[in-house]
């Protein structure tokens, strides 16, 4: 998820224009800055890894001539962070400059290809095929609309790109497909960038573009055209009326609920990892002699939940381990024939890198998943897969958790391919399902949210509360239970339902809240079973539970529905954003602020 922006000014210098909208952009990530500018038939080029205000104190971002410019804030998915991988990225004449933000899927193909006609790369990013796929298309003889243009229907995967040419100095050509891109409209020039905020102290005047488009920025304003049939699209600005604070949440009150709101873009981009990671990684998981999931937190319920997978669709039994724990309960056992997968958004949870540590020292094999490329994890990993979720500001762990678990049912999938022990009509079945997941998480959020905002309503000044799964719905359960208790400050339990009967239950009494997680899979009797238990003893039982299950809705005092036909081993992505949006509504009820719960960080770096 990186930023980018770009500007066209009727008069004056872009570059510090270009600079101050890029600090506005940071928080889309900040592993290397750049700025591209056009002058006198030339280019101009400032970039290098690091923060911007680092960047600028060694190169001085706003000393670049012209009043054409682009500027990048990076955060890496293909290629470490560094100078070279940086954006902007050029062509082999350094003519053209483009910035990206997606994924584009088939750039090693590409790659490939342009190698072969002589093109020569610098950088090891996914990004640097567009310019030379530009200048290919120059070479013909097209104007630079009509060559972004052509060069975007080479592109699979996700992209909003912007890209300028020496040569036609007059203008910015951008096209969009589902990553965010906005035009805006002033007085002094016109801007185009990642969101609204980068140009929103500049103009309140804004066109959103959409999938599919490509729009041309020039001294007398912008054309949208769509990508298909190049027909003109004609959109009038729209005025926003954010304060800076609310645009930089996009309209959202808080960084979390922004976050539960990224959700479907962020599977999206999970479900665009390079294969190759993914087989590499399988490949190690495939030939292990025992497997352990390693984490803490919310990474850890994701290892929990990853437990399930593997055992289900890849038959293959792994330890879910607590980071901090690891060492003490595993420490001696582990050796040159173990392979740890440790699990951190961070990539740099003190008690993850520990366990880590110990392994390596006793030679077992290290694979990561982070979310951080360039993280001590990453860095320790032989292998290590990066999630793709963005950077994550509010404390409590929303988007990373589901991506977490994208990834992690992926390479389920692939090990289970590996080893030949489930069909293949089950294993295309599962393919297909998690394809539609992000839709899934779409009409959830657009369904329930205004119920389960009554719903945090009506029993937010209760004292504690209960969350029941069964088999993996136990992990969602934990899950729901670290939401609530760590940003609304209730003190909250979660079991697998069937231990509920083995101490906690004593508990319950008239009006206690129990929330239990229910999806139609093979738990289902016996979930009915502890439904009725808790309900003959007066609790309050709040079911998510699958459209349509009349039966459970009969059984409960409330529920939030989920779509229906959705396989176990995939549930816990759906069924935990209703917890997700509980935990956040319910904390705003209470004058909790979510982003930021008492005596937590964002990272844990101290055992
Ligand atoms: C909870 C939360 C924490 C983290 C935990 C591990 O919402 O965010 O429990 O999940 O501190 O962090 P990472 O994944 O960075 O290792």
């Amino acid at each position: 998820m990186c930023g980018i922006f770009g500007c066209v000014l009727k008069n004056g210098v872009a570059a510090p224009v270009v600079h101050a909208a890029l600090k506005r952009l940071e928080y889309r990530g900040y592993d290397s800055v750049g700025e591209a500018t056009i002058h006198e038939g030339r280019l101009f080029i400032k970039k290098d890894q690091g923060k911007i205000d680092d960047v600028h104190a060694v190169h001085n971002l706003d000393n670049l001539p012209g009043r054409i410019a682009l500027g990048h804030t990076r955060w890496a998915t293909h290629g470490a962070p560094s100078q070279v991988n940086a954006h902007p990225h050029t062509d082999c004449q350094n003519q053209i400059a483009v910035v990206h933000n997606g994924i584009i899927e088939n750039f090693a193909a590409i790659r490939k290809e342009l190698e072969e006609l002589g093109h020569v790369f610098r950088s090891k990013t996914d990004t640097e095929v567009i310019p030379h796929l530009v200048e290919e298309k120059l070479k013909n003889g097209l104007a630079l609309p009509e060559a972004v243009r052509e060069v975007t229907r080479r592109l699979e995967g996700s992209y909003a790109i912007a890209v300028i040419s020496a040569k036609e100095p007059d203008k910015i050509v951008c096209a969009r497909k589902e990553s965010p891109l906005v035009v805006g409209v002033a007085e002094k020039g016109i801007y185009c960038a990642s969101d609204i905020p980068a140009f929103l102290p500049l103009t309140n005047k804004a066109v959103i573009i959409e999938d599919g488009e490509l729009v041309v920025l020039g001294n007398n304003g912008y054309e949208i055209q769509r990508i298909n049939d190049r027909n003109q699209v004609l959109r009038e600005p729209e005025i926003i009326d954010w304060t800076p604070e609310m645009a930089e949440k996009q309209g959202h009150p808080h960084f979390m609920l922004k976050e539960i709101h990224e959700q479907p873009l962020c599977l999206r981009n999970t479900l665009r990892l390079q294969e190759q990671y993914l087989d590499l990684m399988a490949t190690f998981l495939e030939r292990a002699t025992e497997v352990y999931l390693v984490a803490a937190g919310t990474s850890y319920h994701a290892c929990l939940a990853a437990s399930y997978m593997f055992s289900k669709v890849a038959l293959l039994a792994t330890h879910p381990v607590i980071a901090s724990e690891f060492v003490e309960q595993h420490g001696k056992a582990v050796n040159i024939d173990s392979t740890i997968l440790a699990v951190s958004q961070s990539g740099e949870t003190a008690d993850t890198l520990a366990a880590v540590e110990c392994a390596r020292q006793r030679a077992a094999t290290i694979l990561g998943l982070t979310n951080v490329v360039g993280s001590t994890l990453t860095r320790l990993s032989r292998v290590y897969v990066c999630q793709q979720s963005g950077p994550e500001i509010g404390v409590a762990a929303t988007k990373t958790f589901t991506s977490q678990l994208s990834v992690l049912s992926q390479l389920a999938l692939n090990v289970a391919k590996r080893r030949g022990k489930i069909s293949h009509t089950e294993i295309e079945d599962l393919e297909e399902k998690l394809q539609q997941i992000p839709e899934i998480v779409e009409k959830i959020l657009k369904t329930q949210e205004k119920k389960i905002k009554l719903l945090a309503n009506k029993y937010k000044d209760k004292r504690c509360f209960f969350f029941l799964g069964r088999g993996i719905s136990a992990a969602t359960a934990l899950e729901g239970k670290l939401k609530l208790l760590e940003i609304a400050y209730i003190p909250s339990l979660a079991y697998p339902a069937g231990e509920s009967k083995h101490g906690p239950i004593s508990l319950i009494e008239p009006g206690f809240p129990v929330i239990f997680i229910c999806p139609k899979d093979e738990t289902r009797k016996t979930i009915m079973g502890n439904i009725m238990e808790m309900k003959a003893r007066g609790a309050s039982v709040i079911a998510m539970l699958e459209e349509g299950d009349e039966e459970t809705k009969r059984a409960v005092d409330d529920y939030v529905e989920v779509p229906r036909g959705f396989p176990e081993v995939l549930s816990p992505i759906p069924y935990v954003i209703p917890l997700q949006l509980f935990a956040y509504y319910v904390a705003v009820e209470r004058n909790c602020d979510p982003d930021m719960p008492r005596n937590l960080a964002k990272s844990v770096t101290v055992k």
